[in-house]
């Protein structure tokens, strides 16, 4: 066991494991988010900064990040940004830490699928041997996919999923499977405080917009004036959470008491025909769509109950996919450099 034999025999008390805040009596908490310049992780960063209640830091490769999704905090006292793989070990002190660092959109990860497990596996186990160092809270951002290609609707916690362990997905699925074990061992072996959310689908603002991600490829293909691609057989379902909804539970999550997993998302149901309908309604109403093929081990349904979420966190989602698309496709207007097409 680590002891600060220094401290003890000069006589003074021990901090060697005391968390941090406990130490510098700071009335700001510091937190650590990986992946913090990507899509979900800059909305976060918002949050935690907004109000000044927090100091803020960011380790991001800008492998799907970008510095532009944080612009605003660069140059703020409370925040500070490190271009930093987590496949390599950190030392920073902080209280809290939300792992989110890996590239979350199928496009992304088959790229490159071994630095994808790299990163999932190394990543996280960096950052939970920084936590354990340190004394910091930890929050892995999970997925829905360890669930594979689930066998039960909707799935719970409990269900331990459907996976196939050698496909093209699996080094983003296993990947985050491993990645929940070692936060779970670490629990166990080390005492490491964590929490383990599971995401299901989020979109908004700041998505990549070529990403391949269902969403945006349909507002992108519909702004650009394009048929909108749905993979057959177009029944194929899928949950949308808006981003801040996701934002809001992941806080909660971590200034909560459980461990987890917990699913978060939102539990409506939609299939991708619905889905491309509703962008055609909202976004832009002269927009058509095509069918083609599927991609290998797509999920043919996905759907969180969400009633751990809701009894332990108090939480649910608030914004409908007919607030939040068009909230999206404003956002990818202004960056296609596109003009009003609903106006048209
Ligand atoms: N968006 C979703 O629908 C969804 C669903 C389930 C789970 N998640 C999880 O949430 C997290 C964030 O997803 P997102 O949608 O914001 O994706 P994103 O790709 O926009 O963000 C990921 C961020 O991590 C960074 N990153 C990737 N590899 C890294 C590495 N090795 N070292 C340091 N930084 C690295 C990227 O540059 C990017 O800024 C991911 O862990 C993802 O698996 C997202």
């Amino acid at each position: 066991m680590e002891q600060n034999t220094s401290s003890q025999e000069n006589g003074s008390t021990s901090v060697a494991r005391l968390p941090l805040s406990k130490i510098i009596k700071s009335p700001r908490k510091r937190i650590l988010v990986t992946g913090g310049a990507g899509f979900i992780g800059s909305h976060l960063v918002d949050r935690l900064m907004e109000g000044g209640h927090n100091e803020v830091i960011v380790a991001d490769n800008f492998f799907t990040g970008t510095k532009d999704n944080i612009r605003r905090w660069i140059g703020h006292p409370n925040f500070e940004l490190i271009r930093h793989d987590v496949t390599n070990p950190l030392l920073v002190e902080v209280d809290q830490i939300y792992h989110l660092a890996c590239p979350a959109s199928p496009i992304f990860y088959k790229y490159n699928p071994v630095k994808t497990t790299k990163t999932n596996v190394l990543g996280t186990l960096n950052m939970l041997g920084l936590a354990k160092r340190v004394r910091a809270r930890f929050l892995l951002t999970s997925t829905s996919e360890v669930y594979g290609d689930p066998l039960e609707h909707p799935q719970t916690e409990e269900y331990w999923g459907n996976v196939n362990p050698i496909g093209v997905r699996s080094c983003y699925d296993e990947g985050k499977r491993i990645a929940e074990t070692l936060a779970f061992d670490y629990h166990r072996q080390h005492g490491v405080e964590i929490r383990v959310a599971r995401i299901f689908n989020t979109y908004g603002p700041r998505m990549n917009i070529d990403d391949g991600r269902v969403v945006s490829n349909f507002i992108a293909q519909a702004l650009r004036g394009e048929e909108m691609t749905v993979q057959v057989p177009g029944t194929q379902t899928r949950s949308f959470c808006y981003v801040s909804d996701m934002v809001d539970g992941l806080i909660r999550l971590m200034e909560g008491n459980d461990t987890g997993p917990i699913n978060l998302g939102n539990p409506g149901e939609f299939t991708m025909l619905e889905l491309a309908a509703r962008v055609k309604e909202l976004v832009v109403p002269s927009a058509s769509w095509r069918m083609v093929d599927n991609t290998p081990d797509d999920p043919r349904k996905r759907k969180p109950d969400i009633s751990k979420a809701k009894a332990i966190l108090g939480w649910e989602p608030k914004v409908t996919l007919r607030e939040g698309l068009p909230l999206m496709a404003a956002d990818f207007q202004e960056r296609l450099g596109l003009t009003d097409k609903k106006q048209q």
